[in-house]
């Protein structure tokens, strides 16, 4: 009924102020759904933040005792009289445990572990500095850390820093820190997150043939709460780049070429039930926080135990939602084989990563 008299008083319109009208109102629209759409983006970042085409997987091949020569040529490379010089780069938030397991499995082909820590988290958040209070678990490094603190811009109450501006700026401020560090041209810069772990026999290959390529993903054996729920090898993120002064510090896709099975992705796999809520409120926007009753410990231990999912409010990891979702909890594994050196030489101080160990403190 009220659409009618509307109808009619236009299309007694002349063309000329339709033709004016559109010229002011499309504009309007496609900045308005531009805006909204950046707005949004931040929630379905996985559902366009996958891999843009396939990968070209390079066999990679390893054996105890197989000489590097022979593993060399494996893979159409040659031995270096040399080995490279190795920078480890790494943007840290607080998983304390897995940079143990990273530093001392990378620790005899490593350089300089480079590592950043800002005072905030991605949104906003002030946070501890959690490397710097623990810096001396990490002795047996000392003469091997660079590290530095980002001044992070905490978010105005009521309002959040949108993630993807504080974590380029950090990349941004991490090449500079890559620089301070002494790296050089033809130096092998690996670009991961802390708890992307490269196996150290892939290091050392990468270290020790010529003709690898100038840049290469890690295909990582992706892991959930533990080595005890091995997911798929999903994890491509991790790069190792031979260092020239054009390398850019990413973390995202950068060439077709990944090297197979070169380490392991450990998701969520924390200590301590608060690390886990820190994670779950810090990094994700409060909003999404649906009930009180998400961050009860006894729900996240039963979750964790049952390798079931722990996700439903965090957008970033969609990709395991949906997973999980459509095959149901992980299935556990009794395997604790191929996994890095330390958890098994502290197999005790690490039980919470090993086979039959879920219960947390
Ligand atoms: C590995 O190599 C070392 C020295 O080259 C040798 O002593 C050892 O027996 C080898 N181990 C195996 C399992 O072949
Ligand atoms: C972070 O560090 C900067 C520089 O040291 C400082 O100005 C700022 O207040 C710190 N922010 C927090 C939340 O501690």
């Amino acid at each position: 009924m009220a659409l009618r008299p509307l109808r009619l008083s236009s299309r007694r319109t002349p063309p000329k102020f339709l033709f004016i009208g559109l010229l002011i109102l499309v504009p309007i629209c496609v900045i308005g759904s531009f805006i909204y759409g950046q707005k949004i983006s931040y929630f379905f970042r996985p559902l366009w933040d996958n891999p843009p085409s396939p990968f070209e997987h390079l066999p990679h091949y390893y054996a105890e005792n197989v000489s590097m020569d022979h593993l060399c040529r494996l893979h159409g490379w040659s031995l270096r009289s040399v080995p490279r010089r190795v920078f480890d780069a790494i943007i840290f938030s607080n998983e304390l445990d897995l940079l143990e397991i990273r530093w001392r499995e990378l620790h005899p082909y490593v350089t300089k572990f480079v590592i950043l820590e800002a005072n905030t988290t991605f949104t906003g958040i002030p946070k501890p500095l959690f490397f710097a209070a623990n810096r001396d678990r990490f002795s047996f490094a000392e003469g091997k850390i660079v590290h530095s603190v980002f001044p992070g811009r905490i978010a105005s109450y009521g309002s959040h820093e949108d993630p993807f501006v504080l974590e380029s700026q950090q990349r941004g401020a991490m090449n500079g820190l890559i620089r301070r560090a002494g790296i050089s041209s033809g130096d092998l810069l690996i670009m991961s997150d802390t708890d992307e772990i490269p196996s150290s026999h892939t290091v050392k290959l990468l270290q020790w043939c010529d003709e690898v390529p100038q840049v290469l993903h890690l295909e990582l054996r992706h892991y959930m709460y533990s080595f005890e729920f091995p997911v798929d090898y999903s994890s491509w993120r991790a790069t190792v780049h031979i260092y020239s002064p054009r390398t850019q510090y990413r973390h995202s896709r950068q060439t077709d070429l990944i090297l197979s099975d070169a380490g392991w992705h450990c998701s969520f796999c924390f200590r301590h039930l608060r690390e886990f809520v820190f994670k779950m409120t810090a990094y994700s926007h409060a909003d999404r926080v649906k009930h009180k009753d998400f961050l009860k410990y006894s729900r996240i231990q039963k979750l964790i135990c049952r390798g079931d999912d722990l996700f439903d409010m965090l957008p970033e990891e969609y990709t395991f939602q949906e997973l999980i979702k459509k095959m149901g909890p992980i299935t556990r594994s009794a395997s604790a084989v191929h996994l890095p050196a330390c958890l098994i030489e502290n197999a005790e101080k690490f039980q919470f990563l090993l086979p039959g160990g879920c219960v947390r403190s």
